[in-house]
């Protein structure tokens, strides 16, 4: 009897290949299909042991044709025009209750359209974290889509995920682009992790004079500790890695200019619509900017001279820039959730905040120990800012000086921290009750009569200067 796969998967790149992989080995029979043949063949010939677990097919109808009914077909392909090129493809061949899952970097705002789009079968977006070893041994998994069409293939996709404690790191988001809508905010949030973590490195390579061994070692030592992390532990080891072709450390052989696929920026945009503030994730997006601009840069040295310089002897400490990064990192986590709180009600969903925080806590690139403790936190009370989580209060209580000591020697010494110094002065604003804004107000209403509400109630809205002869 002719064989039947239990899902099928389009697109054999990096993540595709790995991912399929991981279906073949720990959930079902998948049938696969890629834009070229040939490499549909070559993937097939190089599954070893997984091959008779996979079923190669050299048309989309061959493919439709090889999975049993009601079909499941994940789309691994480049988000945008590509998705929906493959969507037509595709339909021909499906029926109504046929499932399409596109479970690539998407826009949001894009598996929103085609959710709303009234395809003529079932769709699902999710979110995939954790790169090409995630994609193969257990990504987290971030679904948006209907809930019966999630549970349909949440037995497979719960198979392959990572897992936490016994748990999967994969879950159902909320509808339509619910689940691409996390993964962007996981992304926004990698980018600031990623970018705090260059800005602590920076201070020990320009600030302390370390060479990038030691660094290494600092950083395998906090790995230890409260920020256990995935990206900490690959900080650690790009830092220990030297360069096959001339022996230096790999990191002092890497051109400066930070690329960016865009999923980071799109946080910050989707931010901005939602009044949701993430300096941290913004700063962090804009610094990659900075760092592409090299040529720039290098003449701004050529005629300020260069800005970092050696720190004073104990001015800061390694545990300082620990400490400093535990803080900047809470903090920015806590921008990150109270962004997907304000997206529940923007857009109709009901994002559960721990949830979110449970899926994150193994696969994802953001991994990491203190991952548990916000999904307890926020399963205590979801609409409260993790800074006023009495878990995170005490963490931020004992580490916030040493942010402002780090900020400040930076400042003073020419060490640039956006995303760092953008966490602390988002921290100070978010414990000053009489702020500025008043100030901000007033020149509103002087120039274009805007009003203001006044601090005693009374209902007298415009400043005197509103009256003009
Ligand atoms: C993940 C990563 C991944 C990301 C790439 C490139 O969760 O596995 O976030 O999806 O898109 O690592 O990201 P940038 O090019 O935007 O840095």
């Amino acid at each position: 009897m002719a064989m039947t796969a239990e899902i099928g998967l389009i697109g054999l790149g990096t993540m595709g290949a790995a991912l399929a992989l991981n279906i073949a080995e720990n959930a079902a029979l998948v049938a696969v299909w890629n834009r070229t043949t040939a490499r549909t063949h070559a993937f097939h010939a190089e599954a070893g042991s997984l091959a008779p677990r996979i079923m190669p097919c050299d048309s989309l109808k061959a493919l439709v044709a090889a999975i049993r009914p009601p079909r499941a077909i994940i789309l691994m392909v480049p988000a945008g025009q590509p998705v929906d090129d493959q969507i037509a493809a595709l339909t021909p061949y499906l029926a109504p209750d046929d499932l399409v899952i596109d479970a690539g970097n998407a826009n949001f705002n894009d598996t929103n359209r085609r959710a709303r789009a009234g395809l003529p079968f079932r769709f699902l977006g999710m979110g995939v974290s954790g790169g090409e070893d995630g994609a193969r041994h257990g990504p987290a998994i971030m679904g948006g889509g209907a809930k019966a069409d999630w549970d349909r293939v949440a037995p497979i996709l719960t198979a392959i995920a990572a897992k936490y404690k016994g748990t999967p790191c994969a879950d159902w988001m909320g509808p339509e682009g619910a689940g691409h809508f996390v993964k962007t905010v996981h992304n926004g949030i990698e980018y600031a992790d990623m970018q705090m973590i260059a800005e602590v490195y920076g201070m020990m390579r320009d600030g302390f004079g370390l060479p990038a061994p030691a660094i290494a070692t600092t950083f395998r030592r906090w790995n230890d500790g409260v920020l256990q992390s995935y990206l900490i532990e690959i900080a650690a080891g790009v830092s220990a890695a030297t360069d096959p072709l001339t022996g230096a450390s790999m990191l002092d052989v890497i051109l400066d200019k930070a690329g960016q696929k865009g999923t980071g920026r799109w946080t910050a945009i989707e931010a901005q619509h939602l009044a949701a503030p993430i300096p941290v994730i913004e700063a962090a997006v804009a610094a990659r900017n900075v760092s592409a601009r090299l040529e720039e840069r290098q003449a701004g040295e050529a005629l300020y001279g260069p800005a970092p310089q050696h720190l004073p002897a104990a001015m800061i400490t390694e545990a300082d820039l620990e400490s400093a990064l535990t803080a900047g990192k809470i903090l920015c986590y806590a921008q990150g959730f109270t962004m997907s709180g304000a997206a529940g009600p923007a857009f109709g969903w009901d994002l559960q905040l721990p949830a979110i925080a449970r899926v994150w806590r193994a696969g994802c690139i953001i991994r990491s120990a203190m991952l548990d403790d916000m999904a307890q936190a926020l399963s205590e009370d979801p609409a409260r800012n993790l800074i006023l989580a009495p878990h995170f209060a005490a963490h931020l209580k004992r580490t916030l000086p040493s942010l402002r000591r780090v900020v400040s020697a930076a400042a003073l010494h020419g060490h640039a921290l956006p995303a760092l110094g953008a966490g602390l002065a988002w921290f100070d604003a978010m414990r000053t009750a009489r702020g500025t804004a008043n100030m901000i107000q007033a020149q509103r209403d002087f120039f274009g009569a805007h009003g203001f509400d006044r601090l005693d109630g009374r209902d007298n809205h415009h400043g005197p200067w509103a009256v003009r002869g």
